[in-house]
Parts: structure tokens; C-alpha cells; sequence
């Protein structure tokens, strides 16, 4: 059992958005969720969640109490809160102070605060779990990379599109369809979207970073062995977000990479797409793309599985249990095999093995999303950002493999 301290009491952790329940597909959100369940099933010790405002922690375990308690009545939901009053930037640190060595921390935060806050974790030796994207800059990936191995931590990414089946299919396809030709991705989420995440779009981070990061990460993955990207351009288009926020912000960002195949030198190009302003639809992310390679090519709609709902109240969805599924059975929460909660899952059991058999380290970064196979994917995102201020194409140098 390893106790877990969660950093970051948003969306993504607790269901809760600026302004309340959140009105995206997770209003039960999905970290702090997965942990209770894991700790019912003795997996986690712990949990702890650190976030600014103490204050908020009331609408917090109201909104558990309530909400989760309504879906899944049995499911324990206390956790112990940072700060325990007012208000506090740094309420992590007296957590870190609290917990083991070797204890879980996950990074949930703004973009911009994953490098500081994950390099104190490591600091105070405990394996770290960030969300995408993992940091915003190349120099900060390799401080964090030199850090981790030289405390022998896990520092795993969290991407969980690497452990949806039909992705994780796509992967081990692509890699037997010879060198890299073309992949296009597009993602994107209701403009509706733009007010929870008004305290930081278009200051610290932009949907390239929040969106692109998904596809970036796993054409990294496939082609890891046998193509790396050379250059990097972006382009944005703009009226809706900087309307609504009053400030400049990208409504989409599309950045094209080219790529170079190792062996036969043979040029490949990637073009991703990400969006905050898209209409509600069937679904609340539009998530999709086409790979080609010299000798297959494969195609996939991760928003649609050919699964369609329809209720009184919301009228016609298209419906993903695959991701979390938060429909209950028999009272009780039965979501196990989400890729939402594996992704969360597997670094909760490797840092649990790391404590007995510390020498698999070296097999989990090469396994699972680490630090030290995800290199590329902060180059790309970096020098999309900077390709968008300098209005120029960004060339990687150097690195010939992933990391
Ligand atoms: N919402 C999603 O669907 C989703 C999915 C996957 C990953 N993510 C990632 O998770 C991260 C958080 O996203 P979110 O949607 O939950 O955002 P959010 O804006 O809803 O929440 C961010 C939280 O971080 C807290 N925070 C900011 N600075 C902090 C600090 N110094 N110490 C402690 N807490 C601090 C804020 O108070 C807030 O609770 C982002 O990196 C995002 O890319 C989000």
C-alpha cells in the first residue's frame, strides 16, 4: 500500500471547475475518484489533496458527499486537505514534508507550475505522476530527467490515450507498416470550456500544450525506433476565445512537423490540430486521426465508438465508457478498466513495486510514458509556441531518438 498526495483540486482531479460542477463529460472528475476506489481495493494508503484555498475544500467534500456519494453510496471519500486554512501557493510543500519516501505525487496543476512542483517531489524523493503536458520547455525536461535519475524515481507523464486498446492497437499496427509518411490529428473541446480554464488560457499555457500534447505523445510512441522530427511550424487562427477572455488568446493551433526516417533518410510529415472553440455536439472532445506509413495506413475516431445514448435530459450523446466509465453497478463504482483509471493505476503500481524491487526502473522507463522517452514530445509543443511568437520555422537539432 503507498499512500498518494494529489497536487491541483480542478476539473481533472475532483469534477469541480471554477464555477462548480463542471459541465464537461467528467463532473465527477477523474483522479481523486480512481484513488478512492483504489484505496477501497487496499492499493492506496493515503490520500491527501493539496491545493490553495482551504475554503474550497468545503465545496469539495460537499460536492463527494453528494455527488459520488449518490452514484456509489459505500465509496469512502475523506482525504486530508492542504491547506488546512487560508490561502497558500505552497500548501504542497507541507504535505511533502508529511509523506514517506517513495510515496506517490501527482501533479495536476496549471501547466506552467508542473516543473516546479514536480522537481520539489523529486527532491523530496517520492515518484511523480504530471499531467500532460509534462513541462513547457526542453531545459526544464532535462533538469527533470537528470533529477529523477539520479534519485532513481519513477517520473511518468500522464497520457491516457496510451492505454485506450484501440490507440494502444494503432501503435503496434503502425510500427509494422515500415517508415513514416503522414499523420494528420485533431482535437478540441466546446468553448464552454474556455470559461474553466479562464485563469490561465492564453497567459501560462495555449491548446496546443492542453491538446495536441494527446496525438504528439503517441506518434513520439510509435515511431520512437525509426523516425525523428526535424522541423516545426505553427499557425493559429483567432476572434472567438480573445473575444470572450479580453486578452489574446489562439481560438486553434495547428502545428506541422517534419519528420526524417532514420534508416532510409525518407521525409515524413505530422500536422495537429487543437481547438477551444468548437460547438456542443454528441460528444464534449472531438479526438481523431490518420496515420499513413509506406505500407499501411490506419484511421481512427476516438470520440465515436459506436455507442450512442439518448435521455429526456440530455437528448443524443455519443458515449465513451472506454475512457472512465462513471455509470454505476449494483451501487457501486465499476470503472476498473477505463483507460482514465489505468493510466492512474499503473503508476500507482510501479512506484508500489519500485519500493521492493527498485532495480525495474530501468524496465518501466522504457515501458510506460517516462521522462525518459518523452523528450521529443516537449520539443514539438516548445517550438510550436515559439514558431507562433517568431512567426518563423523552428529546427531541431540534435537527438536522434527519443530521447
Ligand atoms: N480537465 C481535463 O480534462 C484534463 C485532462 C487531462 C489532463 N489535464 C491537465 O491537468 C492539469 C490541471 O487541469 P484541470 O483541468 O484540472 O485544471 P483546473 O484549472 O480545473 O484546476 C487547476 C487546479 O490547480 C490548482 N493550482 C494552481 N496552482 C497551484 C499550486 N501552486 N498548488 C496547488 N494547486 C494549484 C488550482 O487551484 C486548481 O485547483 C493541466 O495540466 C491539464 O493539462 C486536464
Amino acid at each position: 500500500m503507498i499512500d498518494v498526495l494529489v497536487v491541483g483540486i480542478g476539473e481533472y482531479v475532483t469534477g469541480l471547475s471554477g464555477e462548480g460542477v463542471a459541465k464537461s463529460d467528467k463532473s465527477f472528475g477523474v483522479i481523486a475518484l480512481s484513488l478512492f476506489d483504489m484505496r477501497d481495493r487496499g492499493m492506496v494508503g493515503e490520500i491527501h489533496l493539496a491545493g490553495r484555498d482551504a475554503k474550497r475544500f468545503e465545496l469539495i467534500r460537499e460536492h463527494f458527499e453528494t455527488n459520488l456519494k449518490s452514484a456509489y453510496p459505500a465509496l469512502d471519500t475523506s482525504f486530508e486537505a492542504h491547506p488546512k486554512e487560508g490561502f497558500s501557493d505552497e500548501a504542497y510543500r507541507e504535505a511533502l514534508g508529511k509523506m514517506p519516501e517513495g510515496s506517490c505525487v501527482m501533479v495536476f496543476t496549471p501547466d506552467d507550475t508542473h516543473f516546479k512542483i514536480a522537481k520539489e517531489a523529486l527532491e523530496a524523493g517520492m515518484h511523480v505522476l504530471v499531467a500532460k503536458p509534462l513541462v513547457k520547455t526542453t531545459e526544464e525536461h532535462m533538469a527533470l530527467q537528470r533529477l529523477a535519475k539520479e534519485k532513481g524515481l519513477l517520473l511518468m507523464l500522464e497520457v491516457h490515450k496510451r492505454f485506450d486498446p484501440i490507440y494502444a492497437d494503432a501503435v503496434d499496427q503502425i510500427r509494422t507498416f515500415g517508415d513514416f509518411s503522414l499523420m494528420h490529428s485533431y482535437m478540441s473541446q466546446p468553448k464552454t470550456q474556455l470559461d474553466t480554464f479562464a485563469g490561465w488560457a492564453g497567459i501560462s499555457s495555449d491548446i496546443s500544450y492542453y491538446l495536441n500534447a494527446h496525438h504528439i505523445d503517441l506518434l513520439c510512441w510509435a515511431v520512437q525506433d525509426f523516425a525523428r522530427p526535424v522541423s516545426v511550424v505553427a499557425t493559429a487562427s483567432t476572434g472567438v476565445a480573445d473575444r470572450k477572455l479580453g486578452r489574446e488568446v489562439e481560438d486553434t493551433i495547428t502545428l506541422t512537423v517534419q519528420w526524417k526516417n532514420l534508416h532510409s533518410g525518407a521525409l515524413g510529415t505530422s500536422v495537429h490540430t487543437a481547438s477551444w472553440i468548437a460547438p456542443p455536439s454528441d460528444v464534449h472532445s472531438q479526438q481523431r486521426f490518420f496515420y499513413m506509413g509506406h505500407r499501411g495506413e490506419v484511421t481512427i475516431d476516438q470520440a465515436h465508438r459506436g455507442y450512442g445514448i439518448s435521455t429526456d435530459e440530455q437528448g443524443y450523446k455519443s458515449a465513451n465508457p472506454l475512457f472512465m466509465k462513471y455509470t454505476p453497478r449494483d451501487g457501486r463504482f465499476a470503472g476498473q478498466q477505463g483507460y482514465g483509471y489505468r493510466s492512474i493505476e499503473t503508476f500507482v503500481r510501479s512506484s508500489d513495486e519500485l519500493a521492493r524491487t527498485p532495480e525495474k526502473l530501468a524496465a518501466f522507463n522504457q515501458e510506460l510514458p517516462t521522462i525518459e522517452n518523452t523528450l521529443n514530445v516537449t520539443r514539438i509543443l516548445e517550438a510550436g509556441r515559439r514558431s507562433l511568437y517568431e512567426g518563423r520555422v523552428i529546427v531541431l537539432l540534435g537527438e536522434s531518438k527519443m530521447a
